[in-house]
Parts: structure tokens; C-alpha cells; sequence
């Protein structure tokens, strides 16, 4: 058998499968679909100080290789989170990755300083894709000194694994990755959703309300790669490979690109139990090509 763990920071995951943050809720919504056993990491949706009703809708809309959302980080807000959806998390076997968001730097530090003393959260994920609202709207994000300062002021307020989400929509992704790196992440995962947009001809006008939105799904996949590819050799720490995985071989690419996990994220909807697959994939691989660790998998590019 293949050792399948991954270290990240101070901790383990049992296997690098993961369910991507707004497409998997709490948890408690997949309960009753499938089994929650195989999980190696659940990260929950952004989880914001306030709660947020989210933007108008329609929020949704399929694309002709994937789909765009425009949700506005719709969440129950830190105390629900709490009270309604923490307990439930508490009693799922996979390690549980709170996302945190936020419309300003200070929001992080309130969620993060606010859990820290919750039991069953095993690390974080911080979605710097957020508009910043400090930053005149810009993602967080794009800026690799308020990456570096945001990152380091978090690293003080906790020991458990901290992982930067790294948004697409830059020049180089790699000057990010670097950036969050030197102010103590102990992992990037990459990467968010990409700026897209779709129009209705009949009513000339958007049809997301917002005008844009995240592109999601199949057609973000070589993008993913390219990401994962470049950041893992730029950086040290080990790189969560997330974006466009609809089958179990592409989940492979981004472990043969130089991810250390990966997270399934819009395949869920029309799969919840995909997940489950491509760890049986991932272990079949590693049988047929004799490896003793899922760690291997990336130094076999050539
Ligand atoms: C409906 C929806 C909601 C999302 N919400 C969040 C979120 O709250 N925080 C976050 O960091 N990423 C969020 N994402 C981005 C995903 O976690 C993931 O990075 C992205 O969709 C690319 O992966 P995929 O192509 O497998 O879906 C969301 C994506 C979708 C489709």
C-alpha cells in the first residue's frame, strides 16, 4: 500500500483528496450523498466576521466548458459558524480547513482569533480573492507586500497549518506564491476561480447581475496546471492543486505538475462521490508505477 499522508506545517492530512471551499458548504449538506470517510481535507465555505445574504440573483450560470458564479461570499457569518455548522464539523473524521474571507486585512485576524480557541478545525485557507475593500476593490490578492504582511500577521496569531489561497488573475502567480511564502504559510494552494464574463444578446445586458464572475470547472484545468506547475518550483512549501478536476486522471496532473493534494471543487455537483474515485485512482497509480509514496508522484515529470 501507498502511503498516502501529506504533511502540511505542523500536521498530517490521511490523504491528499480534498473538497473545494463553496462548493462542499459545512459538510452537513453532503452527509446523507456520501461517505465523509474518504475526505483527506474538507475546507468549509469563506467564513466571514459578519454573516453576508450574498449577491442578487441569478449567482450561477453555466459557460460552455464550466460555470461562472457570482456568490459574494454568501455565509452564515463567525457566530452561526459557531453555533450551527462548527459542531456538526467536529464529528467528520477528514481534517476540516475553515476558509476565512474578508472585505479588509482586519477581518482575517477577527475570524482567525475568534476560532482559535474552537476544537475540530485542523488549519485554514485564506481566500485572498476577496475585492478589499482598503485596496479600492482590488483583490487582497494581486499585491505580493500586502500578501507578505497579511500572511505574517496571521502566522502570529496561530500554529495550526496556514494555507494562502492564490487567486489566477495576475501577471505572475509565482511573485505571490513567493510573497506569501516568506511571511510563513506553510502551504498555497492555487488556484481561485478566473474573471469571467457572459451576456445576455436579447436584453443586452450581463447576465450576472455584477456584470463578471469566477470562472469555474473544466475549462480552468490547464490554467490550474500551469499555476501549480510554475508556483512549485518557485517555492518550498507544498502546493494544493485546485481548478477544473472532473476525472481522476486530471487530478494525477496536478500531482505529476508538483501539487503535494489537491481539491475537487465545481465536479461536485455532478459528482459528489468523485472524490472517492480518485483516490482509488491515485493508489492504483501508485501500484502500477511502484511507488512507496503519493509524494513521489511529483518528481516523476520529466
Ligand atoms: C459556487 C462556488 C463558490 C466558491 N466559493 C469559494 C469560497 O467561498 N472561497 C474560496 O476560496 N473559493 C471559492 N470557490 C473557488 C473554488 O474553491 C475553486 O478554487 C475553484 O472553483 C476552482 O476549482 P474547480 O474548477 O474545481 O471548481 C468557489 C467556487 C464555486 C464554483
Amino acid at each position: 500500500m501507498m502511503d498516502l499522508t501529506v504533511r502540511i506545517g505542523s500536521r498530517t492530512l490521511n490523504n491528499p483528496i480534498g473538497v473545494a471551499s463553496g462548493t462542499f458548504g459545512y459538510g452537513s449538506e453532503y452527509e446523507k450523498l456520501i461517505d465523509l470517510n474518504s475526505i483527506g481535507a474538507l475546507y468549509t465555505k469563506a467564513v466571514t466576521p459578519e454573516p453576508r445574504p450574498g449577491n442578487d440573483v441569478p449567482r450561477i450560470v453555466e459557460t460552455p466548458s464550466g460555470m461562472l458564479n457570482s456568490i459574494g461570499l454568501a455565509n452564515v457569518g463567525l457566530e452561526r459558524f459557531i453555533n450551527e455548522k462548527l459542531p456538526f464539523l467536529k464529528s467528520v473524521p477528514s481534517a476540516v480547513i475553515v476558509n476565512v474571507a474578508g472585505a479588509e486585512q482586519r477581518d482575517y485576524h477577527t475570524v482567525i482569533e475568534t476560532l482559535a480557541a474552537e476544537d475540530g478545525i485542523w488549519g485554514w485557507e485564506i481566500n485572498l480573492s476577496c475585492p478589499n475593500v482598503k485596496c479600492g476593490g482590488l483583490a487582497l490578492g494581486t499585491d505580493p507586500t500586502l500578501v507578505e504582511n497579511l500572511t505574517s500577521e496571521l502566522r502570529a496569531l496561530t500554529d495550526k497549518p496556514l494555507i494562502i489561497k492564490l487567486t489566477p488573475n495576475v501577471t505572475d502567480i509565482t511573485a505571490i506564491a513567493r510573497a506569501a511564502e516568506q511571511g510563513g504559510a506553510d502551504a498555497v494552494s492555487c488556484i481561485n476561480t478566473l474573471v469571467g464574463m457572459l451576456i445576455d444578446t436579447e436584453h443586452q445586458r450581463p447576465i450576472l447581475p455584477g456584470g463578471t464572475g469566477g470562472l469555474s470547472g473544466p475549462a480552468v484545468l490547464p490554467v490550474g496546471l500551469a499555476a501549480v506547475y510554475r508556483v512549485s518550483r518557485a517555492v518550498e512549501i507544498p502546493v494544493i492543486g485546485v481548478g477544473g478536476i472532473l476525472e481522476p486522471d486530471h487530478a494525477l496532473q496536478y500531482l505529476l505538475a508538483g501539487a503535494a493534494a489537491v481539491q475537487v471543487g465545481t465536479a461536485n455537483f455532478i459528482d459528489p462521490q468523485i472524490h472517492q474515485r480518485i483516490l482509488e485512482a491515485v493508489e492504483a497509480y501508485g501500484e502500477r508505477h511502484d511507488l512507496r509514496a503519493v509524494r513521489e508522484i511529483g518528481s516523476l515529470l520529466q
